[in-house]
């Protein structure tokens, strides 16, 4: 399935079925199994090279990108009281690949993505990934719990995928005693989010930054 770019901005309602077969693919001649990262991130680049993005062909090479950590060393950066997100490349304003790196038990708040696509392979450890319902319109007011969609565990080589038209979600390392990494591509970039309490359903906007780019840490951590 293609979908273009302009529309990934405006169309909420858009998901990865419902895309499906509306565009011409124009990724057809491109290999499905990068060698590398610097391949996979070619790869990204043309096939985005226009404004349409066959989001199967992106699900599929990054199931199919096994790589290695010397390839990742630049962007493994554990901090005690969070995880970290380390951009590995911004895609030309057009779509965000970043590494992030989860020390034992650290997990993100339950967030949006801003109606970009994302999709998040792990490749160190494993990790939970929770899906949420969108709080009801107007039940700011009533605190009501969050309502639970799944519960998945990804395990090393998966790959998920998340639109804010499917739900919301929470990413957690489970394990008290290994790391986990993962590969986020995010298309297209954003820089914040919203973020949500399971309990109430109440929602805060939050700014998205990087603990490091190309494998230098950023001023601001
Ligand atoms: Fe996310």
């Amino acid at each position: 399935m293609t979908e273009t770019l302009s529309n990934t901005y405006t169309n909420v309602g858009n998901d990865i079925q419902s895309v499906r077969g509306k565009y011409v693919d124009n990724t057809a001649h491109l290999s499905t199994e990068p060698k590398s990262l610097t391949e996979l991130i070619e790869l990204i680049y043309q096939a985005f090279a226009t404004n349409e993005v066959n989001i199967d062909y992106v699900h599929t090479i990054m199931r199919n990108y096994k790589g290695n950590m010397r390839e990742w060393a630049p962007y493994l950066k554990f901090q005690p009281n969070k995880y970290t997100r380390n951009l590995v490349d911004a895609g030309n304003g057009k779509f965000n690949l970043m590494i992030l790196c989860w020390a034992e038990s650290q997990g993100s708040s339950i967030h949006n993505h801003t109606n970009s696509h994302c999709f998040m392979k792990c490749i160190q450890g494993s990790m939970i990934e929770t899906k949420y319902a969108w709080p009801k319109e107007g039940s700011e007011n009533e605190e009501d719990a969050m309502r639970v969609i799944s519960r998945s565990e990804l395990k090393e080589g998966m790959v998920a995928y998340i639109h804010d038209s499917i739900g919301l979600h929470r990413v957690e390392n489970p394990s008290h005693t290994d790391t986990a990494v993962s590969l986020h591509l995010y298309v297209p970039p954003y820089d914040h989010c919203n973020v949500f309490d399971e309990r109430t359903g109440r929602t805060n906007e939050a700014n998205v930054t990087f603990y490091s780019i190309g494998g230098q840490l950023t001023a601001n951590e």
